[in-house]
């Protein structure tokens, strides 16, 4: 038995039947049958809790990339915000907030703008910290996620320049997207705002697989205009492990 298998495994057999608010985003497969997820029930493998999550690294561990400041000020200002909000929202709209995010999520049109955009804006982050890692050489998939994206897009360079992109065409605040689709095929696009393609009132739907803040608070002290600089950068430190362990869920 590998790490993986068994870290799923210890997940599956404790978490089963217990509710989902402070384990953040981990493949617990047992609540995929306990949760109401009509329209992405397949999709929504990954569980989201309302509370932020401990950042998986230190502020200055991307320095090279994202600099020491903006790391803080995005995690312990910007994403706190969506969180607090969140639950204020929650709160006021009777959700309750033991089910997992993606429940509301997959359901946004029902409820108000207060909560699409923070629980949009908590589930994003909550994501993006852990898709990224320090800095690697030669930073790429490997395996089965490799394959699927050089079959889908050709090649990782050319799925590497479709996804840059959507980040770079996103006019004004967004993000970019790698996403699986309901028939698990992948797919490049990008949201508004603090949407995501778990969003019933999304233009592009599936289960996110990796997503990139084009937020100017992401990058703007660092890059300040220059939104394809850092995207060219933000490869260096994508956490392909974390992204094939969501494709791999599917
Ligand atoms: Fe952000």
């Amino acid at each position: 038995m590998n790490d993986k298998t068994h870290r799923r495994d210890f997940l599956k057999s404790t978490l089963k039947g217990t509710v989902a608010i402070s384990v953040g985003m981990m493949p617990v497969g047992s609540f995929i049958e306990a949760s109401p997820l009509p329209a992405n029930k397949i999709l929504a493998p990954y569980k989201t809790g309302f509370d932020q999550t401990p950042l998986p690294y230190a502020y200055n561990a991307l320095e090279d990339i994202v600099d020491t400041t903006t790391m803080e000020i995005h995690y312990s200002k910007h994403a706190a915000a969506y969180a607090k909000n969140l639950k204020e929202a929650a709160l006021a709209e009777k959700v309750d907030t033991t089910k997992p995010l993606e429940d509301v999520l997959a359901n946004i049109s029902k409820y108000t703008a207060k909560m699409r955009n923070n629980g949009g804006g908590h589930y994003n982050h909550e994501m993006f910290w852990q898709s990224m890692r320090p800095k690697q050489n030669d930073n790429k998939p490997t395996g089965k996620l490799l394959e699927a994206i050089e079959k889908n897009f050709t090649s990782f360079a050319g799925f590497k320049t479709q996804f840059s992109d959507a980040g770079k065409n996103r006019f004004g605040s967004g993000w970019a997207w790698l996403y699986a689709d309901k028939n698990k095929a992948l797919k490049i696009g990008s949201t508004p705002n603090q949407d995501n393609p778990l969003m019933d009132i999304s233009e592009i739907k599936g289960l996110p697989l990796l997503g990139l803040d084009v937020w100017e608070h992401a990058y703007y002290l660092k890059y300040q205009n220059r939104r394809p600089e850092y995207i060219e950068n933000w490869w260096n430190v994508v956490n392909w492990d974390y992204v094939a362990q969501r494709y791999d869920s599917l």
